[in-house]
């Protein structure tokens, strides 16, 4: 998967490229990352990138000829083919596990990142195909929203990981219902390794029991009682099945019962 970013730092990317699962994606060739300087799609002599906003106010705002410009010749030089144009702003769409599967569909995305007070609004309406955000706070640029769409696209990539298990499994990895899935949109159950005793807190019994189908069963039940205590809102969107429905029911009941044990 091809991603071309266009920023004002291309520097900001170096140390996210070069460690960890995006450099690895990148020397298997999973992902091919390429950084475009905002600035040399600039025609003047102090390569100027923004300019106050019409109608006033504080802060720069990015100007249309130079973002144009950059996806243009991105759009000259693949000749035909068609990719998503991204704008990165806090006013895009929020993005989530289901929005990194449909980015991840992609062979090609072009990731704008914007900076100081805005872009003109012109790029989001006549440029970008897309508008991403990644969470409702508002950063000064979108370089790390950039480097967050990367990272959660490419790992969904086959063979990006190496170990195609661990998607599956993970918190918002969706089961295919149809084929009798199990969770969906849930966060993940706690995860313990050696030792099995540190300090006097001790990992659960079930898992040190060699017993399967008792694990499972345990996982799915924290992974629910987990999601059911701190994201409800992922609970009322996702299709449980009668049986998490059951579960469910009886993890409400034992939280609201003092005296029995938690799950
Ligand atoms: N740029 C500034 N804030 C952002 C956000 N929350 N998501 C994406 N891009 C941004």
């Amino acid at each position: 998967m091809i991603f071309d970013v266009i920023t004002i730092f291309p520097d900001f990317f170096s140390g996210i490229l070069e460690q960890g699962m995006l450099k690895r994606a990148r020397l298997s060739g999973h992902a091919d990352i390429r950084l475009h300087d905002l600035r040399d799609s600039t025609d003047d002599r102090h390569r100027t990138v923004d300019d106050r906003p019409f109608g006033g106010g504080p802060g720069m705002v990015f100007k249309p000829e130079p973002v144009f410009r950059a996806v243009e010749s991105l759009k000259a030089e693949a000749a035909g083919s068609d990719f998503p144009v991204i704008l990165l702003s806090p006013q895009g769409r929020l993005l989530n596990h289901s929005v990194a599967q449909e980015l991840s569909q992609q062979a090609r995305l072009v990731l704008i990142c914007g900076r100081y007070e805005g872009v003109d609004e012109r790029v989001a309406t006549h440029l970008a195909t897309d508008e991403i955000s990644i969470g409702d706070y508002v950063l000064s640029g979108g370089e790390l929203a950039a480097a967050v769409v990367m990272e959660a696209v490419t790992r969904l990539l086959p063979g990006a990981l190496g170990n195609e298990a661990s998607v599956d499994q993970e918190s918002f990895a969706s089961f295919d219902f149809e084929s009798g899935g199990g969770r969906h949109g849930l966060l993940d159950f706690p995860q313990y390794t050696r030792p099995p005793e540190f300090g006097g807190l001790k990992v659960p019994e079930i898992l040190l029991s060699g017993n399967h189908e008792e694990i499972r069963l345990w996982r799915h039940r924290q992974a629910l009682a987990k999601t059911w205590r701190r994201r409800p809102d992922l609970l009322a969107k996702s299709r449980l099945s009668r049986e998490d429905q059951v579960l469910l029911e009886e993890i409400q009941r034992a939280e609201m019962e003092p005296a029995t044990q938690k799950v």
